[in-house]
């Protein structure tokens, strides 16, 4: 378990935490030839809008309210979708921040015309803000991890999110210190 079972700021009340199942979501969808692209399977993007509410619903039941999709990032195709499978998008809360959730998404189909398992077809993680009726970011419970691989996602999250932090500040830096140099790009 993670030492996050409350949130304490200065000046505000603790927010009680809440399990990983608690928020966890399957959303499923029979792929038809609206969703192809031109080579007749389905168009990533498709993908991605399910992946995008399948995590934005977790986010929200997890925060209690709205939340807004900050970053999507390592979105994998791993095999093609065809028509007539049946895709489920399964989405958990992976690690909460202050105001920031990482939301871990696996993809799978059910192949209509074969009675074999469902395969992985896909996998992101997503960066929820949960935000208040104005849009500001407001405060989320902390996740608590059930089980030991909920451990290992909640310590992979952490460290995915020490990279996009330290890969934004860099970026930032190299861009304050070309725009020191004259350059106007
Ligand atoms: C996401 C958003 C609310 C962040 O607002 P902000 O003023 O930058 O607020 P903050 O800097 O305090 O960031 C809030 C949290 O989001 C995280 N965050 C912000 N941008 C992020 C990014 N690009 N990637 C990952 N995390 C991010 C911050 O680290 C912070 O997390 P923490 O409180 O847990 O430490 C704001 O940028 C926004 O409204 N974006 C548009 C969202 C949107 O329209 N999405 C698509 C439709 S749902």
């Amino acid at each position: 378990m993670t030492d996050q079972a409350t949130v304490a700021q200065p000046g505000t009340p603790e927010i009680p935490g809440k399990p990983t199942s608690a928020s966890r979501t399957t959303l499923s969808h029979i792929m038809t030839q609206a969703d192809t692209n031109l080579l007749g399977t389905v168009h990533g993007g498709v993908i991605m809008k399910l992946v995008d509410d399948a995590a934005g619903a977790v986010a929200g039941r997890h925060s209690g309210g709205p939340a807004v999709t900050a970053s999507m990032d390592e979105m994998a195709f791993l095999e093609p979708v065809r028509v007539g499978d049946l895709v489920h998008v399964k989405a958990q809360i992976n690690w909460t921040g202050r105001t920031s959730m990482e939301v871990g998404v696996r993809v799978l189909a059910e192949r209509w015309n074969e009675s074999t398992p469902a395969t992985q077809v896909g996998s992101a993680y997503l960066v929820f803000a949960a935000v208040d009726a104005d849009g500001r970011p407001r405060r989320v419970p902390p996740v608590l991890p059930e089980t030991e691989r909920d451990e290992r996602r909640y310590q992979e999250a952490q460290i995915r999110r020490t990279h996009r932090l330290a890969r934004r500040r860099a970026i930032m830096e190299l861009r304050e210190k070309r725009a020191a140099e004259g350059f106007e790009d």
